[in-house]
């Protein structure tokens, strides 16, 4: 049975918010201003599930989604909303984020960091299926659930990515996938050259030969590498060579690097800028996105990742760039801050993954006494849960920045930079 709602703004996770009848309703499809008449679809903790069936009114922002795929694959979520509004809301939602969850009444300006709103990705991570004994489907999830929508083209993927994607999808390709579930695309600086990463949950028959082959075959290829079960094969380049700027990122098969294409450079400045002193702390700190550039006005900078690939490459990277001032540390940082015992280093940057930091890390971190935390978040919740841990421990929060790292879709990477209150 459909019913009308108007709802009044957005909310993390790419849905709008309405109340109608004493009850919450989070409603995918339709836009704050809008009158929607919408289905329900479940009731998740009191809070009903609806999706728009029909836009009775449409807000003034409404534009037509480009992409053929808007209502069925999950990757976006703001393509019928025009996008300086993307950016507004995402900038009310953060503060939102802070005041609710952090308990930060943050009144300050938020930066704002935007560029091309399309074709901005440098890395696609494709799933495959097997649809029946001769072929497989190359695409993404559809929104919450496990149910793949083929993809042909994606508008916020590089033109590179989509021409490799483009040829995978070629039968003759394609066929011969049947055994891998997912396929991980990662295109340079120049989006001149891409690695291929294919994942097999077990051994697959003549992975070595399938490398090979899609490195003659496919064109700009530089690497095909194959994880099936244990085994690993590599054919060409395993690893990415990245250029931001001045350092040149060594990135191999499963670390982490960041997805916007034009961004990057910006936020490594707004990290690493204006920043010197003796001791830097680099926590998460990935290939070394920051650490490199820090290790060149500090004079000690000490680097923790728990992922090997990620920390080899670390090291391989501070090599190339002459830096002896770096010291990595291979473990968690959980572990690492418990023996850690020099305190008020000048500065600690910490990039976790979406599930934060959290007290395990924040009370040994805190007891350091650092003077300045540069917090990089792609979580707001978090971010907003771990800025209220530190602000009750003495820090003081200075800035906020936004960098519109994905846009059609409700993601979000921010900036806090902290510092120690006096006394
Ligand atoms: C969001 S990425 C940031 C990486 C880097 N700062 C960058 O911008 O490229 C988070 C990184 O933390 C690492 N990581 C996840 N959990 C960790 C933990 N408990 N201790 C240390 N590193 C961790 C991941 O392997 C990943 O490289």
């Amino acid at each position: 049975m459909s019913f009308e709602l108007r709802p009044h703004k957005l909310v993390y996770g790419g849905k709008a918010l309405a109340h109608a009848q004493g009850q919450t309703f989070l409603v995918t499809g339709a836009l704050p201003g809008e009158t929607a008449l919408v289905e329900t679809v479940g009731v998740v903790k009191g809070v009903v599930r609806a999706s728009a069936v029909q836009i009775l009114s449409p807000a003034a922002n409404r534009v037509q989604p480009p992409c053929p795929y808007f209502n069925t694959c999950g990757g976006c979520h703001y393509q019928h909303l025009a996008y300086p509004d993307q950016v507004r809301w995402k900038v009310e939602i953060v503060r939102e984020t802070l005041r609710h969850i952090g308990k930060i009444p943050w009144d300050g300006p938020i930066k704002i960091h935007q560029d091309e709103p399309w074709h901005y990705r440098n890395q696609a991570e494709l799933k495959v299926e097997r649809i029946d004994s001769a072929d497989v489907a190359i695409g993404f999830f559809q929104a919450e659930s496990h149910h793949l929508v083929s993809i042909e083209r994606c508008k916020i993927l590089s033109p590179l990515l989509n021409r490799t994607l483009e040829q995978l999808n070629q039968p003759a390709w394609r066929r011969r996938l049947g055994d891998y579930r997912e396929v991980s695309l990662l295109a340079d600086d120049q989006d001149g050259r891409v690695r291929i990463l294919l994942r097999a949950g077990r051994h697959t028959n003549e992975a070595m030969l399938l490398a090979e082959d899609i490195l003659r075959g496919i064109e700009r290829v530089s690497g095909v590498v194959i994880e099936a079960g244990p085994e690993r094969f590599v054919a060409g380049e395993a690893a990415v060579l990245y250029q931001v700027g001045s350092f040149r990122y060594r990135i191999s098969a499963g670390a982490f690097f960041q997805a916007s294409r034009f961004l990057i450079s910006h936020l490594i400045m707004a990290v690493t800028d204006g920043e010197k002193g003796l001791v830097a702390l680099d926590l998460y700190a990935g290939v070394g996105l920051f650490s490199l550039p820090l290790a060149k006005t500090f004079q000690e900078v000490l680097a923790v990742e728990s992922h090997e690939g990620s920390a080899g490459d670390l090291a391989w990277n501070a090599q190339a760039a002459g830096l002896d001032n770096l010291t990595i540390s291979n473990q968690k940082v959980e572990d690492f801050l418990r023996r850690y015992a020099r305190r008020e280093p000048d500065l600690v940057v910490l990039d976790p993954p979406r599930t934060g930091a959290g007290p395990a890390v924040l009370r040994p971190l805190a007891a350091l006494r650092p003077r300045r935390i540069c917090y990089v978040s792609c979580h707001p919740p978090t971010l907003a849960r771990d800025l209220g841990f530190v602000v009750r421990q003495g820090y003081q929060l200075e800035s906020v920045e936004l960098f519109d790292f994905f846009p059609q879709t409700y993601h979000v990477e921010c900036v806090a930079r902290l510092a120690r209150s006096a006394g």
